[in-house]
């Protein structure tokens, strides 16, 4: 049976920002660093599921100093971003599936698993209250950062009885500062990522800060992002980011590790390169194969993708004591241009990927 929505008790923010401000603000977002007047708050308990949902202006969450997620990271999140079409509705992509990958990230975390239809709801929420926060200009969208957390203050390792769930959104133009322009990438010999039976599949906090001091690196080293190995010298990802190479005979590869991000955007770029009759392989890829298959000319494009990066070229890999400049091609900006005439509603959608708001 479906399940009954959740009724939402709504707070409007009475410090909302003015159309003025709000549209200096969305005329140059940058990443990250503006957030919309409201915010969604849904509890959960053991006793009591998911109870209190509301909408509230955006601010500080008051936390008890012993919450466990300040001294155990049990926190999960996602990012998906909302679209506006030329005519003015809202559109998210294939946000069901965020709401898989959390449920699938919950698990791993032993965190509650949100329903489908209340992560749906949630998103439906924020937008109808802060919808005018979605920008139109051209790359430009509301990026949604759902996520959740125990907040049960209790110092024994146990999997909180209580934990929030939370979505907050902000405006978003290009997340490298350069724009499309191709990356260079720094691969972290030193530092792995996740381990074979760890998170790395899960979107938790604990991961991220994990990629932080490589990606200190990276930046030292004159790099935009870190690339990570396995044990096995295979590659796995960016620290934000999933990784595809192209041969020359059009086929696309990318690695097959439990340990990375089930990348949405990733499994869509393929979905679009099978239509077009290209091979996909989804298959261990050595950093060996991806420096021979550079230098002799078999890789004829590398790119990253995802959510905040959409599609972005690798120009050059970058490791101790070498730098391979790497090739550009054609592929990547035109699966760019598909998907995002898709997302923006600029060509049909016939994967029934969208979701209007
Ligand atoms: N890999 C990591 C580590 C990420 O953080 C992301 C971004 O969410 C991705 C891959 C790409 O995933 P998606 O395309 O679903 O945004
Ligand atoms: C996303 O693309 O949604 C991410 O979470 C990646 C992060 C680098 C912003």
């Amino acid at each position: 049976a479906a399940l009954a929505p959740l009724e939402f008790a709504v707070t409007k923010n009475l410090a909302a920002k003015s159309p003025a401000a709000r549209e200096q603000i969305l005329a140059d977002p940058g990443f990250g660093t503006h957030f919309t007047d409201h915010m969604v708050d849904i509890c959960w308990s053991v006793k009591g599921g998911w109870h209190r949902p509301r909408v509230q202006p955006y601010g500080p969450i008051s936390l008890d100093p012993a919450a466990a997620v300040l001294h155990y990271g049990q926190e999960i999140f996602e990012g998906i971003k909302a679209y506006r079409h030329a005519d003015g509705s809202i559109h998210t992509f294939r946000p069901e599936q965020n709401a898989l990958r959390l449920q699938r990230s919950a698990r791993r975390l032993a965190l509650p698993e949100l329903p489908v239809e209340y992560f749906l709801q949630s998103i439906r929420e924020l937008i109808a209250v802060d919808g005018a926060w979605v920008p139109s200009g051209e790359n430009q969208s509301l990026y949604l950062r759902p996520f959740m957390f125990a907040k049960e203050a209790f110092l024994g390792v146990r999997p909180a009885n209580k934990v929030a769930y939370y979505v907050i959104a902000s405006p978003a133009g290009s997340y490298f500062t350069g724009g499309v322009k191709p990356v260079t990438i720094w691969l972290s010999e030193r530092y792995q990522r996740a381990a074979k039976g760890g998170t790395g599949a899960a979107k938790t906090g604990g991961n991220y800060a994990a990629s932080l001091l490589p990606q200190a690196e990276a930046y030292e080293n004159g790099c935009d992002q870190v690339v990570f190995l396995d044990a096995d010298g295979n590659i796995e990802e960016l620290g934000g980011m999933n990784i595809l190479f192209v041969k020359k005979d059009g086929t696309l590869v990318t690695p097959a590790s439990e340990t990375i991000l089930d990348g949405i955007t990733r499994n869509s770029i393929l979905e679009l390169a099978r239509d077009r009759g290209l091979t996909v392989e989804q298959r261990p890829v050595s950093l060996t194969e991806w420096r021979e298959g550079v230098a002799s000319g078999d890789i004829t494009e590398v790119f990253a993708c995802g959510t905040a990066a959409v599609i972005t070229p690798i120009g050059a890999l970058k490791g101790a004591g070498f730098e391979d400049t790497q090739p550009t091609g054609e592929l990547a900006l035109s699966l760019r241009e598909e998907l995002t005439d898709i997302q923006y509603g600029r060509i049909e959608d016939t994967h029934g990927w969208l979701h209007r708001l």
